[in-house]
Parts: C-alpha cells; structure tokens; sequence
C-alpha cells in the first residue's frame, strides 16, 4: 500500500497566518503541522509517500521534508495541484504514483492521538473497496457525516446542517485501485469542489465501504477554534501513540456484499 497526503488549498479560514505560507507549515505545539498524517502514515507501515500540496510555499515542503528521511521513508514524492478544485481534485493527481496499488490518504490538516494501523490491516485482509475511519465529534455539522440504519451506513452527508449522527468522517481513507475512474465520474459540488464524500458515498452505493472507529482524540486543524485545539491536544498528551485499537471496526457496511 502507498501513501498520499493531501496539503494543496489556500487555507482561506486560517487568513491572516496562511496569506504568505501553507496552512500545513504552521506549527502545532513543538512540529510542524504536515509532520503529523505524514507520521501517522508512516506507523501504519507505509514507505512510499506522495505529498501534494499547492498555493504558496511548495518548495518549503521540499525543504523541510527532503526524500522523507525523518520518518523511515523509502521515497517522498512531490506533486503540485493547480488551483482548489477540492480534495478529490488533489487526489486525481496520485494517479501516477499509485501505480496499481491500493491507496491510505490523509488530510494534511488532521491529527490523531492514535494511529490508524488495525483499520489498514484490515483493508489489506481483502484489498478491495475503500475504508474510513469515524469519529464522534461534539460538532458533526463541520464535516462529513454518516447516517446510519443500525450499525450500517446509509449514505454520507457533507456538512449537513442538521446531522443524522454524532459522528465525523475524519480525513484518514484507504481506497482501492478503481479510485481513479471513480474520481473521474465525479461532478463538482454546490461550492465548486470535487467532494471527498461523493467519492466514498460512489463506493458506498457499490456496497465496498467499510468502517471503524478511532480511538484517543482526533481533529482537524483548519479553523481557529481546531488549530488551538490541536495544539493543546499535542501539548498535553502527544500525538501518534502506537497501541492496539480497541475492537471497535464494524465492517461491511453494505449488504451487497
Ligand atoms: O477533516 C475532515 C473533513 O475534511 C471531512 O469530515 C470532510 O468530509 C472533508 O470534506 C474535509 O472537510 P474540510 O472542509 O475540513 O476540508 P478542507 O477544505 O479544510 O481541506 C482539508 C485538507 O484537504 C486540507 O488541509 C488540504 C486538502 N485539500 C483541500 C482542498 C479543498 C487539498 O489538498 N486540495 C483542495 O483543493
């Protein structure tokens, strides 16, 4: 399996701290913010890394990460997305690198105090679909959320102002190799983005996504009220523990299969 993640955007809710660098160059607590999917990446097994990142300060990256020796990588490749068509946009550009293998992508802006390795383990078990990773969340209205019938997902709802759960899809996903014609039947959405959670309501409807739950605590860093969190979160207790998960992934979440 190989690795991307996705540090592209222009970070417009973080202005005035991201007008002349990358959201994903600001510091949480004692590292820099990109340092922390890319670890998570790296515990979970993965040695082959693509970082793709856009706006301002690219070549900063290349400068603080080089060929991705401070996390034991084999090789950290480097792509560029023009403009902010949206997560998926960004993750069309992997296309290349992923070279027929499956795929764990993380947001550059999410961090965990855990790790994402049994989730991985068992997408690996069959290779096929795709796999998420849930969180409860006091807020679910600021991300995507899953609604459920029983223990199975439904459908996913981006942002919806009155969500179904109280729980976040985080921004950790493994997909299988259809990724990259599945992206490209993608229409953009209402705010002109290629939508992460189309992509994987696509493998919902197909009866191939699977889901966990995290454990420890998880957030994104992207507003004011996440970057301070994170950074106290960090502070506090560290980020990137290794650990087993506890037993909480309920698998097939569609009964096609
Ligand atoms: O944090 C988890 C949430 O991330 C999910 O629950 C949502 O379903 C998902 O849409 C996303 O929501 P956000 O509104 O928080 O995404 P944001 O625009 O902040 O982008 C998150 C990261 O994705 C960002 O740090 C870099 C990358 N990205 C984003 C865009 C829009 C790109 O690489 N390129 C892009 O064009």
């Amino acid at each position: 399996m190989k690795g991307v993640v996705l540090a592209g955007g222009t970070g417009s809710r973080l202005f005035p701290l991201t007008r002349v660098t990358n959201k994903h160059l600001l510091p949480i607590y004692d590292k820099p913010m990109i340092f922390y999917p890319l670890q998570t990446l790296a515990d979970a097994g993965i040695r082959d890394i693509l970082l793709v990142t856009g706006g301002h300060s690219a070549g900063d990256f290349l400068r603080l990460l080089g060929n991705g020796k401070d996390f034991n990588l084999r090789h950290l490749s480097y792509a560029y997305q023009e403009g902010e068509g949206g997560i998926a946009d960004a993750l069309r550009l992997a296309e290349h690198f992923a070279e027929g293998h499956s795929i764990c992508v993380a947001l550059g802006d999410n961090i965990l105090e855990m790790n994402i390795t049994q989730g991985c383990q068992e997408f690996e078990r069959t290779g096929h679909g795709a796999h998420i990773f849930l969180k409860e969340v006091p807020h679910p209205e600021r991300f995507g959320v899953p609604v459920f019938e029983g223990d199975r997902i439904v459908r996913i709802e981006e942002k919806p102002k009155q969500p179904k759960s109280n729980f976040a899809v985080t921004g950790f996903y493994v997909y299988d190799t259809t990724v990259f014609e599945k992206i490209r039947t993608l229409r953009p959405s209402g705010r002109g983005e290629l939508e992460i959670t189309d992509l994987n309501n696509y493998y919902l409807a197909e009866g191939s996504l699977r889901h966990s739950v995290l454990d420890g605590w998880w957030t994104d860093a992207g507003t004011f009220e996440s970057l301070l969190l994170a950074n106290n979160l960090v502070a506090k207790g560290g980020a990137n523990k290794a650990g087993a998960q506890r037993a909480t992934a309920k698998t097939k979440n569609a009964s096609k299969e």
